[in-house]
């Protein structure tokens, strides 16, 4: 850093990105934490009752956590250029000269400031989104085939259903009104789902610990106010971003 220059301010982050941000950060702690106790509800000793409990709660948070997502999702298409999909995606012309620049940059020491993402971290946003989106597709679908919760619940009953006009009979963890076939049939369905949901959440931790470990060594390197700016929505840096107006 050329220590004639003053640093100068850029806004990043617009309103609602930092919104979702902190929504996602916090719905995800909620899945997680809920989650861990339904995974070893057995070891726990927890009842029947309470592990319905305990999904309906997952349900709850999984679907502010859901419509979180959709709407960063369609902000991708409607943000300011920093939230945007060509912001967030990595790959295009130049993307992996770009890559090795930053990392050269980086490690001697001559950095590379980005207002919007760096590439590096392009890839690892990207991954996040993966995950989330794989969790928040599989969470609906276990949703509606383990408590029959919207938005496919009153389809799975009306599948493993004996009669068809009595839905509302079928309750999550009972027999009644239950072809056994039928529900044996759902089961096997809904096997990958839970099978990738489970999965999807050990990389989504080992991604949330680069995540956060990434974001502590760029700051500590670049001291461009990573952290501060999900909150202000304005990093600071030396010399003109290279992604900048
Ligand atoms: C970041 C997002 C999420 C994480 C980290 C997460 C994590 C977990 C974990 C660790 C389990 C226990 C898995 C097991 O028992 O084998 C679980 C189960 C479950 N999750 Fe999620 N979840 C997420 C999102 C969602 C969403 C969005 C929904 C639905 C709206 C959902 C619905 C469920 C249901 C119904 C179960 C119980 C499945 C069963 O035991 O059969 N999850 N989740």
């Amino acid at each position: 850093m050329n220590p004639t220059d003053t640093l100068k301010e850029y806004p990043v982050w617009d309103r609602t990105t930092r919104w979702f941000h902190w929504i996602n950060v916090l719905t995800i702690m909620g899945l997680i934490g809920v989650g861990l106790v339904i995974l070893y509800a057995k070891e726990l000793g927890v009842s029947t009752d309470g592990k319905i409990w305990l999904k309906t709660i997952h349900v709850y948070i999984g679907y502010v956590f859901c419509l979180n997502l959709v709407w960063r999702i369609i902000w991708a298409f409607v943000g300011n250029q920093y939230a945007r999909w060509k912001a967030i995606l990595p790959g295009g012309k130049g993307f992996l000269t770009a890559l090795r620049e930053y990392k050269a940059g980086f490690r001697s020491g001559n950095i590379q400031y980005y207002q919007g993402h760096n590439p590096m971290a392009k890839l690892m946003i990207t991954l996040l989104l993966v995950l989330l989106i794989t969790q928040a597709i599989t969470g609906l679908v276990l949703a509606g085939t383990d408590i029959y919760f919207p938005p496919f619940g009153q389809t799975i009953k009306q599948w493993v259903a004996e009669d068809a006009k009595q839905t509302d009979l079928i309750k999550p963890y009972s027999k009644e009104n239950v072809n056994e076939d039928r529900y044996a049939q759902m089961r096997a369905f809904r096997k990958p789902f839970i099978t990738i949901h489970l999965y999807s959440f050990y990389l989504l931790l080992i991604a949330i610990i680069l995540h956060v470990g990434a974001i502590v060594v760029t700051e500590v390197r670049e001291r461009s106010g990573l952290i501060s700016a999900m909150f202000t929505g304005r990093k600071v840096f030396p010399n003109k971003p290279v992604d900048a107006d």
